[in-house]
This record gives structure tokens, sequence and C-alpha cells, in this order.
């Protein structure tokens, strides 16, 4: 073939290969931008959905990758600030630290250790209290109170209950030693719900503190629930400027929160927030949505969650089912008037007779709950 033909040809070639280039590029100019445009919105908005849970596994890896930091630990605010996340170093105080009995107990004790062994394994309770009365020093009833400095916080533990009997000494037995090593002056109530209503977790809590408060002067409470067991006793259950979530990180969430407004399982608050706030609601039956509430209420009082940071937030929880406890299906309804509710339902409208019988570590509250108890107004 003569030598123009196959250069023609060849032309042809590159004129088709150069075409669709240029086909090409138009298409990416014109149309394309709005496919990408959409997969990258599709990316962010994953992204946005994503973006709690990935600071905190990327929060996770760096711990997990440098174990030393997790001695240290220091406090964050409310907020997602990503810096937040970076692990500032903490003074606990040195082994040779002195105690004074007339000076305040510090709260970064050489005591506080960090890491609990969590031990589930089921025990007696009289086995408890013979232990506890004897070697750690727990008066009848559960009182305990530090004799070699005073006591920074007068803490009464609130722990609603039914029917998990097997949990009550698996807490105590982690939580005791815990509290004394933090040295905090603290009592235990047990407050117990009876009859066939659903279980009311924030009405037995607003009980308790009524109860609690004839018995001694508390200026921080700490609500939790049994089946909770803090995994590090540097997680400091005095109370502070702000209500505090402590259970941050439960097991049964791989150790993430939920959600940046769960402020279930352990929380503290002082006697003056909580009673600026009205207590818990009281119109929650049924498993749900009261912690949500609190963490309305608090907020419509201008107060901020503070939650421990790192290792000191982690929890394992007793495994059980739910053992006849009713999901409380209002709850969405109740959550979207949580501001007016706030004045309408809590400690201000709630009347109740309670049975109090002292146990060897703790005091039992009995209580049998109406929703007659705490009436409301329509609003
Ligand atoms: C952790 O601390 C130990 C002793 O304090 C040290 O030997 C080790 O190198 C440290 N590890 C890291 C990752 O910093
Ligand atoms: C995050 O924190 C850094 C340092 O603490 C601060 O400079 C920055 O303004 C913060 N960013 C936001 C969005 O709050
Ligand atoms: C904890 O913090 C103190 C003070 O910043 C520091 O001296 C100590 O080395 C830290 N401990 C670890 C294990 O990082
Ligand atoms: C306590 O121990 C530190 C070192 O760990 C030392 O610097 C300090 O002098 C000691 N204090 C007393 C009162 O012994
Ligand atoms: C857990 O507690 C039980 C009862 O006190 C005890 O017999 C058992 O040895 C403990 N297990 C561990 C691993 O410490
Ligand atoms: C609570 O946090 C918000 C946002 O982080 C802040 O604007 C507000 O001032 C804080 N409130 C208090 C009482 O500190
Ligand atoms: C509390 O007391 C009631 C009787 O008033 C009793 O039936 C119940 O078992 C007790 N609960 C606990 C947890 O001790």
């Amino acid at each position: 073939k003569p030598a123009h033909e196959r250069m023609s040809n060849r032309s042809f070639l590159a004129f088709i290969f150069f075409f669709s280039m240029f086909t090409t590029c138009l298409y990416f100019i014109y149309a394309a931008p709005g496919i990408a445009n959409t997969y990258f919105f599709m990316v962010q908005a994953q992204g946005i959905m994503l973006r709690d849970n990935v600071r905190t596994i990327g929060h996770m890896i760096r711990l997990y990758t440098n174990k030393n930091s997790t001695l240290n630990g220091t406090d964050y605010p409310d907020g997602s600030n990503s810096s937040e996340l970076l692990i500032q170093p903490t003074t606990f105080l040195p082994e040779n630290f002195t105690y004074a009995q007339n000076l305040p107990c510090p709260e970064r004790l050489p005591s506080m250790k960090g890491p609990i062994e969590v031990n589930m394994t089921e025990i007696p309770i009289e086995e408890m209290e013979l232990k506890f009365s004897t070697f750690f020093d727990i008066k009848f009833g559960g009182h305990w109170k530090p004799k070699d400095c005073k006591p920074r916080w007068k803490v009464a533990v609130l722990i609603p209950f039914r029917n998990r009997h097997e949990h009550l000494p698996i807490l105590f037995q982690h939580l005791t030693p815990m509290l004394q090593r933090q040295r905090l002056q603290f009592s235990y109530y047990v407050i117990e719900q009876t009859g066939s209503h659903p279980f009311n977790r924030a009405m037995l809590f607003n009980v308790g503190f009524l109860e609690a408060m004839k018995d001694l002067a508390w200026d921080c409470l700490v609500f939790h629930d049994v089946d909770h067991i803090p995994e590090n006793d540097r997680n400091y259950y005095g109370c502070g400027q702000m209500p505090r979530h402590f259970a941050a990180k439960l097991d049964k969430y791989m150790y993430i929160l939920p959600y940046s407004e769960f402020f279930g399982g352990v929380s503290g608050l002082t006697v003056e927030q909580f009673r600026k706030i009205n207590g818990f609601p009281n119109a929650f039956w049924g498993w749900g949505g009261e912690d949500d509430d609190l963490w309305n209420r608090v907020h419509y009082a201008g107060l901020n969650v503070t939650r421990p940071e790192g290792e000191m937030g982690k929890y394992k929880s007793i495994p059980h089912h739910h053992r006849g406890e009713v999901q409380f299906l209002g709850r969405y309804k109740l959550l979207r008037y949580s501001k007016e509710r706030q004045h309408l339902d809590g400690l201000n409208n709630l009347r109740y007779v309670a049975r109090v019988s002292l146990h060897g570590l703790y005091k039992n509250i009995t209580v049998d709950l109406q929703p007659e108890l705490a009436p409301i107004a329509d609003y």
C-alpha cells in the first residue's frame, strides 16, 4: 500500500481517538459534575452521620496504639472539637502524699490506680455484708466516710431496682472500694418498685432523692443503674460545676458513645442542680426516654454535661434480658414537650408513700408507683 493511504488511515484513527477524548471531556464538564456532586453529597452525608463515631474510633485507635497515654487523662467538655480528644497529661498525686484530717480530700489521689478488674461472679449478699463490715468498715445501712481527710463530696448513690437481686452484690463489690479510694462520703439507696405498672426509673430516682435528703445534707447525687459496673477507679464520682455523665463508654455499645446527647446508665448532679431542673420527669413508664428528657432539662436550665475522658468512662454491663420490662413507646411525644413539661412534672408534683428499711449495705426504699402519684394537667 502507498504510504499516503496508510497515513490517512492512521489520521482517521487519530481523529476517532481525539474525538472520543473530546466528547468524554465535554461529558465530564457538562454532565459529570452533577453526578460527581451527587456522589460527593452522599459521601458527605454519610460522613456527617459517621463523623462522631469515626472520631471516637480514631481516638480509641490512638489509645490502643499508645497504652501509656491512657494512664493520664483529663476531662473534656460537651462539644465537638476534635482537638479536645488529644490527651492532655494531668497529674495524680505521688504515692508519698500525706493526708490531713482537717483538709479536703484531693480529687486525684494516688490510691486511684486506674483500671479495675471486673468480676461478674454472683455472690450471696450476706457474704458481701460480712466482708464489707469487717474489712471495709461500712456502717449498717451502707454508710461510709473517710477518716484521714475531709470528704470533698457527700454522695448519695441512688439505685433504681426491680427483680435484680443477684446484681446488687456485684455492683457493691466494685463500687465500694472505688468510692473509698476516691475518699468520698457515701451511702447506697436501693429504690425498689412494686406493683404491676411498668418500671419507672425516673420516678424512682425522684423518690430516692426525697428520701435520701431526710438522712443527711447530701450535696452530690449519683444516679446508678444496678447493672453498670465501672471499669476504672479514676472515674471520680464527685459532682462539679456541670452535671456529669459518668457512663460515657459501655461495653454493650462497643465503648462508643451511641449519640452525643446520650445521658443514660450512670449520671451525677449536685443537689442544687437537681432541684433547679425539677428532678427527673415522672411520666416515663417503661424502658427508655427518661434519660434523654433529663438531658433536655439540663440544657434548658442553661447547664452543660461533662464526661470523663478516655478509658476512665468505661463500664461493663451485667448481661441480662429485659425481663418483663416494656419499652415506653410514648417517649418521643413526651420528649417533644420537654421544655413545657419541665416545670409541671418532676419533684414538684410527686406524692408517694414509701416503706423504708435498713439493710447491711444499703437503705431499701420500696414504693408502689402509680401514675396518679404525679398528676399533670394537660398542656
Ligand atoms: C510505656 O511505658 C513503659 C514504661 O513506663 C516503657 O518501657 C514503654 O516504652 C512505653 N511505651 C510506649 C509506647 O510509650
Ligand atoms: C478547637 O480547639 C482549638 C484549641 O483548643 C481552638 O483554637 C479552636 O478554635 C477550636 N475549634 C472550634 C471549632 O471550636
Ligand atoms: C502522667 O503525667 C505526669 C505529669 O504530666 C507525667 O510525669 C507522667 O510521666 C505521666 N505518666 C504517664 C504514664 O504518661
Ligand atoms: C515524694 O516523692 C517525690 C518523688 O516521687 C519527691 O520528689 C518528693 O520530695 C517526695 N516528698 C516527700 C514529702 O517525701
Ligand atoms: C471472682 O469472685 C469470686 C467470688 O468472690 C471468686 O471466687 C473468684 O475467684 C473471682 N474470680 C477472679 C478471676 O478473680
Ligand atoms: C454550654 O456549651 C455551649 C456550647 O458549647 C456554650 O455556648 C455555653 O456557653 C455553655 N454553657 C455554660 C453554662 O457553660
Ligand atoms: C426491700 O424491702 C421489701 C420489703 O419492704 C422487700 O420485699 C424487698 O425484697 C427488699 N428489696 C431489697 C433489694 O432489699
